[in-house]
């Protein structure tokens, strides 16, 4: 028996009483057609509606933008809120007590010191907009922003700031004010001083207050005015402001993001500034040079694809590249704007204007584009030599690329380019596959392509299960979660497998709670499909079949290419990989033979 919390249990009771629709229909306009009901998608632009919600099954799903989930997605994603502050909303719409939850000493504590310096922030960030906008203090700072193109109405609008040539006049405001010095020290404005008392961190910086998406101030970056070093001060990690979580401008972009179904990335305070003040408004910057993966996860959250506008110096391209390489393991769409002379988006606004950034970001090429032109750029390829080392870096990226079309067309370009035949970078490219496979071999399941027709019977099976939980058993006789293709697909069927494997429910309400976006959408998609006709156990059957053979296919290669390498070394051992390469073909041909 499966025992849940009481938080559980609350949450049971407010989805049992919440009516999809009718919390839906708060925000969107709804039509039944058939068993579900239909509106205009309010998480994209859409003139004719594809946004599905099925109220028997509690889940809504867009077939345009993919949005989908439950009556909590739902909330958390109109409202741009987080689980607990969705579950509170349908609370209160339900008229259903909240019950207290009960935290711990040390839980209360930290959620007040995080308050307190919240409070320290903003009340910090009041604090250096006034010594910009209305002291003597600020003059110089002033006309250094208006020099740099940044206006007076701009500097209002972010609130940006100056942080005094002195060594406590922040400190000394805030402690008036009632901040205490150890949340000044905590929250990464003041340090403290070897005796007693503390001294101002930020002192003679124009001050760049940094938001969360919720407008709450969770740290600063500081720029000199002159060459002095560093140049950007930033505040320190605190519990509030995580480096790696921040994107500058992202509570001014989101909506913008959303809409445009974009985010561009600059480096810079400044090029976000620049861009976003020029009405470029769905831009972020993430502050220095490695972008991260929960960066890209932020980002995800309204828009699956991100544009790069990094510097167009070396480091700025060599930060693209590092960039690429985590966006793409997040699975976002990927492409990458460049800038002519090595300069920034800052200066190529001031420079060229308007009109000329967007036609920059709009002539933004894809990855492979960018990776291909990156190693011609860095490479001398006259002769072979430096023919044979462009084919050799250029190979392990084609071979991480998603579809086959884009790879031909990029084999075919770089054979022009290169000046040889298409033909020995195909060969590199199956060596390259084929040594991976053998030098892995745990990635015997990892298939590459998307064979539409494995592709469909995954999607088949999983809905199955997830409709009817019964028959969960059938599938896990023959199917492991590793069967399904790598990606959403296979993330569901391992949380399914998993739930089974620990006697959970496999309702789709209670795998929710663990998924990733990308898997909620594809669960809410599979759920909102139209049927296609009564499930025939015979079709379940066969798409069983076909996952099963998939697997064994990649075993059999796996064989036969170890086979095949030991052969080549004159490794008499390879006779035992070709016996197992034989039983599996043997297995296949039964399977196929059923399949008719
Ligand atoms: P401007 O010179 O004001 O135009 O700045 P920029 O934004 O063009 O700066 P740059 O391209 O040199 O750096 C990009 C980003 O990296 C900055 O916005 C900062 O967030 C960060 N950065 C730059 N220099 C420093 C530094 O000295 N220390 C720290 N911590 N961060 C820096
Ligand atoms: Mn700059």
């Amino acid at each position: 028996m499966i025992k849940y919390s009481a938080a559980d249990d609350f949450i049971e009771k407010l989805r049992a009483q919440s009516d999809i629709v009718a919390i839906v229909s708060e925000y969107v306009p709804l039509q039944k057609k058939g068993r579900n009901y239909w509106g205009c998608c309010p998480f994209h632009q859409e003139k004719t509606p594809s946004f599905s919600v099925a109220p028997d099954k509690g889940f809504f799903y867009c077939f345009g933008c993919q949005a989908g989930g439950d009556v909590f997605r739902f909330l958390m994603k109109i409202e741009n809120i987080g689980f607990g502050e969705a579950a509170k909303l349908l609370a209160q719409k339900l008229n259903i007590p909240v019950p207290e939850r009960e935290r711990s000493e040390a839980e209360r504590q930290r959620e007040q010191e995080r308050e307190e310096v919240f409070q320290a922030n903003a009340l910090a960030r009041d604090f250096f907009h006034a010594c910009l906008l209305k002291s003597a203090l600020g003059i110089y700072a002033l006309s250094y922003l208006k020099d740099r193109g940044v206006s007076v109405d701009t500097a209002q609008e972010l609130k940006l700031g100056f942080a005094p040539d002195d060594w406590s006049k922040l400190a000394t405001a805030l402690q008036k004010r009632g901040i205490r010095p150890e949340i000044l020290v905590k929250a990464g404005l003041a340090l403290p001083r070897p005796r007693d008392g503390v001294y101002d961190r930020f002192r003679n910086r124009i001050m760049f207050p940094i938001e969360d998406v919720r407008e709450r101030i969770i740290g600063f970056g500081g720029r000199v005015m002159d060459d002095a070093q560093p140049k950007y001060l930033n505040s320190p990690e605190s519990p509030v402001f995580s480096k790696k979580h921040v994107l500058f401008n992202i509570s001014r972009a989101y909506r913008a993001i959303k809409d445009a179904g974009r985010a561009i990335v600059v480096e810079g305070y400044m090029d976000a500034i620049a861009l976003s003040s020029q009405g470029i408004r769905n831009v972020v910057a993430s502050l220095g040079t490695s972008f991260t993966a929960e960066q890209a996860r932020l980002i995800r959250h309204y828009a699956s694809e991100i544009v790069f506008a990094y510097d167009g110096d070396a480091a700025g391209q060599q930060a693209t590249l590092r960039a690429l390489s985590i966006v793409r393991a997040g699975g976002a769409e990927v492409r990458v704007a460049s800038f002519p002379g090595g300069k920034d988006p800052d200066e190529v606004m001031r420079k060229y204007g308007r009109e000329f950034v967007t036609q920059c970001l709009n002539s933004a090429v894809g990855l492979l584009d960018f990776q291909m032109e990156q190693i011609l750029k860095n490479s001398d390829f006259a002769d072979l030599n430096g023919k044979v080392s462009v084919v050799n870096q250029a190979v392990p990226y084609l071979a991480m690329a998603d579809s086959a079309v884009e790879v031909d067309a990029h084999i075919a370009k770089l054979a022009e380019r290169l000046g040889i035949d298409e033909g020995s970078i195909r060969s590199e490219l199956r060596r390259h596959r084929g040594q991976k496979e053998i030098s892995r071999p745990t990635a015997i399941y990892v298939r590459r392509g998307n064979d539409s027709r494995q592709v469909a019977a995954e999607e088949y099976v999983l809905r199955q299960v997830l409709e009817s939980p019964e028959q969960f058993e059938a599938v896990a006789a023959t199917l492991v979660s590793g069967d399904f293709q790598n990606g959403p697909r296979r993330t569901l069927a391992e949380t399914i497998w998993r739930a089974a494997a620990q006697d959970k429910n496999l309702r789709p309400e209670s795998l929710m709670a663990e998924l990733d976006e990308e898997t909620v959408q594809l669960l809410s998609r599979l759920l909102l499909k139209e049927e296609q006709g009564p499930a025939v156990p015979q079709v379940l059957d066969d798409c069983v079949r076909i996952i099963l053979l998939a697997r064994l296919n990649a075993e059999y290669e796996e064989y036969r290419l170890k086979a095949d390498l030991l052969l080549r070394n004159g490794d008499s051992q390879y006779m035992q990989e070709l016996t197992n390469a034989q039983r599996i073909l043997t297995k296949i041909s039964d399977l196929t033979r059923m399949q008719g």
